[in-house]
């Protein structure tokens, strides 16, 4: 299979060649910079998605796999599952972490695709997650319309990522974590400039209720945003129509 080629605009080649530099310290800084609660919150999603045993998956935008791999889990060894990233750096770090794991998990194939330019058929998947990459894609409603498009009828995705509280205390401390331990973790690891993106990042990503328009918009039936963690995460669950 040759995949379509991955978009090459100045912006997408921006947001490639940052992931390629931060995915050696990537993991680790999720660990610190989260206190280990990502793991908590990519379980959430991998089980918002309603993916089961023995389905075809897809995890997008899967950076170092570790979402990807805990689908694997829920899929099972009669699963399967395709984790799709336009950063090679990513993906090689995805592949080491399933070549060591063991015992060997679902089958899982890394691909290195564009989101917005998938290649798969029409009414591929059974169920899919993305973690953090919605906010990180140049074309959001296209994203979610590729999105559409390979999942079958009546498949649900869950899509999680970082929200805007709306209570103010809450949204101060949000800024508060970014700018006095997050960035400043990220500059002791030589990473200033990748890591100091998060904060305007979240500033343009659309809240909740425009995030259920756009899924709307790109054709899914249903579409419901979940804010966690007192509102500084947010999962989208959106499910195409059954036919
Ligand atoms: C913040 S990381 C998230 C990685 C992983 N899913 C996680 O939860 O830790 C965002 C990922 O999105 C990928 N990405 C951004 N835009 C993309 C696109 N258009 N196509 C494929 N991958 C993309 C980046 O390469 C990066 O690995």
């Amino acid at each position: 299979m040759t995949p379509p080629a991955v978009e090459t605009t100045p912006e997408a080649d921006r947001i490639q060649a940052l992931f390629n530099r931060i995915a050696p310290v990537y993991d680790r800084l999720n660990d610190w910079l989260s206190l280990g609660q990502h793991r908590i919150w990519k379980l959430m999603t991998v089980k918002w998605s309603q993916a089961s045993a023995g389905d075809t998956c897809l995890d997008l935008c899967c950076g170092s796999g570790d979402l990807a791999q805990l689908l694997g889990e829920r899929v099972g060894k009669t699963g399967q599952v395709f984790g799709v990233d336009f950063s090679c750096a990513q993906l090689e770090i995805a592949r080491q972490r399933g070549e060591t794991h063991y015992p060997p998990r679902t089958h899982i194939q890394w691909i290195e695709a564009d989101a917005l330019n998938l290649p798969f058929a029409d009414n591929f998947f059974d169920a899919a997650t993305m973690g953090y990459g919605l906010r990180n894609v140049t074309d959001i409603l296209m994203s979610l319309q590729e999105l559409h498009r390979v999942l079958k009828p009546g498949a649900t995705a869950a899509i999680l990522d970082f929200h805007r509280p709306s209570n103010p205390t809450l949204n101060g401390v949000q800024q508060w974590i970014l700018q006095t331990i997050v960035v400043p973790v990220a500059t002791a690891n030589g990473l200033q400039d990748e890591y100091a993106y998060i904060l305007p990042s979240l500033e343009k990503f659309p809240q909740g209720p425009e995030q259920i328009r756009l899924a709307h918009q790109a054709g899914f039936a249903q579409a419901t945003h979940y804010p966690i963690a007192g509102g500084i995460m947010g999962v989208l669950v959106v499910t195409k129509r059954l036919s």
